[in-house]
């Protein structure tokens, strides 16, 4: 029987250390959030599904909850540049909101920066990003992320909703994929 594990050289992030970068990041994020304002956690589909679901329970503070899709054309372990809206948010009261958008991991910068400026046009009242995971030494523009769970060296990782090709996104853990599988 295939098991996933198997392809992974070596855990980077067990699930204990994901809960508690997770538990660090909520007590900031509640922190900096008066309690007055609406905010809004939006996940980008697929690979940030499980870490807003993590998050969401997190957060002692009240919030929505809200998706959208984005691609860019490339191959599997990078990203051209060119970020297409697949599933965009339709909300009602955008300049009321604070929008927090949710990602897996930062790479280029591209996919935040675009999306950044993208539901700023749209109207939101504010707009900052959550990644659990960066890369910084692959940033191509100039992108930095308000909260960071924990910054990484240049591998490519699977696991915790991370996919390549994507496979090994139910992993509960984020591990470095064997060099040889890709
Ligand atoms: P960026 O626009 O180059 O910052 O790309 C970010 C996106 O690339 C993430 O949302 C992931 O989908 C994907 N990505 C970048 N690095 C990895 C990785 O190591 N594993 C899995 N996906 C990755
Ligand atoms: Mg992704």
């Amino acid at each position: 029987m295939t098991d996933w594990n198997d392809h992974v050289e070596r855990v980077l992030l067990s699930e204990a250390e994901i809960k508690e970068i997770i538990e660090k990041l909520a007590r900031k994020i509640e922190n900096d959030y008066s309690d007055k304002e609406n905010i809004v956690l939006v996940g980008i589909l697929k690979g940030s599904v499980t870490f807003l679901s993590d998050l969401m329970r997190a957060l002692r503070i009240p919030a929505q909850v809200d998706f959208m899709r984005v691609s860019s054309y490339g191959d599997a372990t990078t990203s051209s540049g060119n970020v297409n809206i697949i599933l965009d948010i339709n909300r009602k009261n955008l300049p009321s909101e604070n929008l927090l958008i949710v990602e897996d991991i930062v790479d280029s910068g591209r996919t935040l920066k675009y999306l950044v400026t993208y539901l700023l046009n749209k109207g939101a009242k504010s707009v900052r990003t959550v990644t659990l995971l960066d890369k910084p030494d692959r940033r191509e523009v100039d992108y930095t992320p308000e909260y960071v769970g924990k910054q990484i060296e240049n591998h490519f990782v699977i696991g915790y909703g991370l996919d390549y090709g994507e496979k090994y996104r139910t992993l509960p853990y984020v591990g470095v994929i064997k060099p040889e599988l890709i």
